[in-house]
């Protein structure tokens, strides 16, 4: 069978979808798009680390191990496919408690997958991550590296790459694994952003610092074979990735079966160059200390791929390192307390 590329026209999504993890980071700028392209969505998250303050539309409170009320959400609205964010995303928990990323990540993806199979859903956009392929091997990475994750976090998420193309092959569920490398920014109305509980992530733990919520940013490691000594991410903004998936999920609706694709801008940043970065755009003198290194960083993620141009017709428009700092800045002084009081 022939496959639709980047020129056919009409790979608008068709709706319903739904969306996993809708009231999170990346769920909740896609849920956006997609109602903004006029394609009917429903949110389903537990709450556990989304807010309610990100959700547009429709909405059902619901965990994905709980298959009766999954059953009953995927009959009240029939989706036509599956755009799935929930998951847990944090690399250092991973290793502390690996069950719970296999309860949630890959046993809730099962679950997820066995009742689109008996309500007939036959597409799903999934978030994979760059974790997948663990130490590079060769920088810039292509979606031909090999996958050897080096986290439990990882791990799962390459389980759930494999159990779709599984479920692909047998059940004819076409399936999307979009491997993304470091999201970062928030939407241009400054109204929806990254929001984590604890923070972990580079942008917003040195925007806190420029709030002067907290005092200084710990450099982790200025001593890797990098040419400034500092970690290199390839930072993409949340509005590209979102864009990616209604392009993914267009796709398999047009007939594609199996995608794999890295979204990335294929230029990586350092921590350093990062953290002067926000500095011009706040205006604020962010103080910074060395800090040792943190444990599994690789020193060098950049993403080589070009599935997501060639079969995605996928090019960043908000590529700039400034453009994503600009935005999550504005996200962020808005909300200095995160989603607490927005409603
Ligand atoms: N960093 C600091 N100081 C901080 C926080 C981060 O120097 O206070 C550095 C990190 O060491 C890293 C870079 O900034 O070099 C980016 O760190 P992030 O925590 O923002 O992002 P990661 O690259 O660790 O994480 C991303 C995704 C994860 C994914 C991981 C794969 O967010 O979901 O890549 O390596 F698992």
């Amino acid at each position: 069978m022939s496959v639709p590329r980047k020129n056919d026209t009409n790979l608008t999504p068709r709706g319903p979808v739904l969306v996993t993890g809708g009231a999170g980071y990346i769920g909740s700028h896609t849920n956006r798009l997609l109602r903004e392209r006029g394609v009917e969505t429903v949110v389903l998250d537990n709450l556990s680390t989304g807010h309610k303050a990100a959700v547009e539309g429709a909405f059902e409170q619901v965990d994905l191990g709980d298959r009766a009320a999954l059953d009953r959400v995927l009959q009240k609205y029939k989706p036509t496919a599956v755009v799935h964010f929930a998951a847990k995303t944090y690399v250092g928990e991973s290793v502390e408690n690996p069950a719970i990323y296999y309860r949630e990540n890959v046993f809730h993806t099962w679950n997820l997958l066995e009742a689109m199979r008996a309500h007939q859903v036959g597409a799903i956009v999934f978030s994979s991550t760059c974790a997948t392929y663990g130490n590079p091997i060769e920088v810039p990475m292509t979606e031909a590296h090999p996958q050897a994750p080096i986290s439990p976090y990882g791990r799962t998420k390459l389980h759930m790459e494999h159990m779709l193309a599984d479920y692909a092959a047998a059940y004819g569920i076409a399936f999307a694994a979009l491997r993304y490398f470091n999201a970062a920014g928030a939407h241009p109305k400054g109204d929806i952003g990254e929001v984590h509980v604890p923070e972990t992530h580079l942008i917003p733990l040195v925007l806190q610092v420029a709030l002067e919520q907290r005092r200084e940013i710990a450099i982790f490691g200025d001593d890797y074979p990098t040419p400034d000594g500092t970690c290199i991410r390839d930072y993409v903004h949340v509005v590209d990735l979102a864009d990616a998936h209604l392009r993914a999920l267009g796709l398999l609706q047009a007939g594609e079966r199996d995608l794999r694709v890295n979204l990335g801008t294929g230029t990586g940043y350092s921590v350093k160059e990062v953290i002067d970065c926000a500095r011009r755009v706040t205006g604020h003198a962010i103080p910074a200390r060395v800090a040792p290194r943190r444990p599994g960083d690789p020193p060098c993620l950049v993403s080589g791929g070009t599935h997501a141009r060639d079969l995605l017709g996928w090019v960043p428009a908000r590529a700039e390192l400034e453009t994503i700092v600009r935005d999550a800045w504005a996200f962020q002084r808005r909300h200095p307390q995160g989603y607490a009081g927005h409603t």
